[in-house]
């Protein structure tokens, strides 16, 4: 019988820890054919190809090499590349995952073919429609013919929506995964040491939402804001692109380059990144992906946003939400470290597995 031929979708840098556990879980199964295929959202080497050798993932199969551009221009290039390859192909699955304008273009063609779709870290709300990833969340959920969820609260923001139970299934946290394949490379990379950095010493820094950094008022009141708590605390902050060119247009690179007390670095691959989190004091941030990983790992984490689409980060303990104005506040009145803690049910390292199984199941394959 032809294999199972499932399309992954990866586009952006927080795809690629989402994509990378499930492929080389699908790769264990004689039934399926997973076929990798990059839109090229993000496209610089520390924001795609860094990831790729990290995570052991092979050059993709299909680039379509999109790049950036207003949210039409991305989405609609995406949409036009991936249905050439989507007629030609004509994959038995297209597996989508996050949030970004790559997802909700690769969900609409798969669907307007006939083709299942399937989402996977469906169900996420911040119910905040000003920001870009809500649309795209409400969207791709909407036309997913399966919904893999990270969390019970996902579940139920689809019952609510009205969704069929039986498209749902809770899957867990796939990033996870990620986390638990590199751990030991994680655990021998120690770039705290190497940046001279002494464990708990520092704070870590990312931020790349357009609220917060698009904005030149918004923008300087934070880098203002992350000036006055490196005088207690070094700041590591590993800058995203966007950030970097907004910051270099509005003319406030000077706040904090040059200073004893703040390291400035391009964007770093998954394991760097991941060593320096886990040496951190805490995470300052307006990351998805970066609010659950520190609460996996029970660091305290600061997230710089008026809400979350993953409040059990906020309930489990550890995660707080703080606006700019208060920051130094809350560094002073840390969330306590939790490492004790078990994580939210389903953070396992075993969701690739278990998508797998729905995926063997839903193919109608023994
Ligand atoms: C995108 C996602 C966001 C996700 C983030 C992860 C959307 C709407 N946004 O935001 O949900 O949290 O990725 O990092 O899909 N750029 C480069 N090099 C690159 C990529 C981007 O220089 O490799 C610069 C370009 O100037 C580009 C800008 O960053 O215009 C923004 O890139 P884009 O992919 O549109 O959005 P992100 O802010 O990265
Ligand atoms: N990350 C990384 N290097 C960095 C910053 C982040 O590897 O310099 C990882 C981080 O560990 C997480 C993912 O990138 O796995 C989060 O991506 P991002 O913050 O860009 O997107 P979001 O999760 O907000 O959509």
């Amino acid at each position: 019988m032809k294999p199972v031929e499932v399309q992954l979708i990866a586009a952006a840098r927080p795809n690629f820890m989402k994509v990378a556990p499930l492929y080389h879980a699908l790769r264990q199964e004689s039934w399926c054919q997973p076929i990798l295929v990059h839109t090229g959202q993000h496209y610089d080497f520390n924001m795609s190809d860094a990831f790729f050798r990290d995570l052991m993932l092979p050059e993709p199969d299909h680039h379509l090499n999109v790049g950036s551009g207003t949210h039409a221009q991305q989405t609609g290039g995406v949409m036009i590349a991936y249905e050439k390859i989507c007629q030609e192909r004509r994959p038995d699955w297209v597996v989508v995952v996050g949030d970004v304008n790559s997802t909700v273009a690769c969900a609409l063609v798969g669907a307007k073919l006939g083709i299942p779709v399937a989402h996977l870290e469906a169900g996420l709300r911040s119910g905040d429609r000003r920001m870009p990833e809500e649309i795209n969340r409400l969207a791709t959920d909407a036309i997913s013919d399966v919904l893999w969820t990270p969390s019970e609260d996902a579940d139920r923001n689809l019952l609510r929506e009205g969704v069929d139970p039986a498209r749902i299934e809770c899957v867990g946290n796939i990033m996870i995964d990620s986390y638990e394949m590199l751990r030991p490379r994680i655990e021998r990379e120690e770039l705290p040491g190497k940046l001279g950095l002494t464990r708990q010493g520092y704070v870590v820094v990312t931020l790349h939402r357009p609220s917060n950094v698009d904005d030149p008022r918004q923008l300087r009141e934070l880098f203002e804001a992350l000036g006055a708590i490196a005088s207690s605390r070094h700041v590591v902050f590993p800058m995203h692109p966007r950030t970097r060119h907004r910051a270099r247009e509005f003319d406030l690179l000077s706040l904090l380059e040059g200073r004893s007390d703040v390291t400035l670095t391009e964007p770093l691959g998954y394991v760097e990144f991941m060593s320096l989190v886990t040496g951190a004091a805490a995470v300052v941030t307006d990351s998805g992906g970066v609010q659950e990983e520190t609460t996996y790992l029970g660091i305290p984490c600061l997230t710089l946003r008026e809400n979350t689409e993953r409040p059990v980060t906020v309930t489990h303990g550890t995660n707080r939400l703080v606006k700019p104005q208060m920051l130094q506040r809350a560094m002073a009145e840390l969330p306590p470290r939790r490492g004790d803690k078990p994580p939210p049910p389903l953070w396992d390292g075993r969701t690739a597995k278990r998508v797998a199984e729905s995926l063997r199941r839903r193919s109608g394959r023994a």
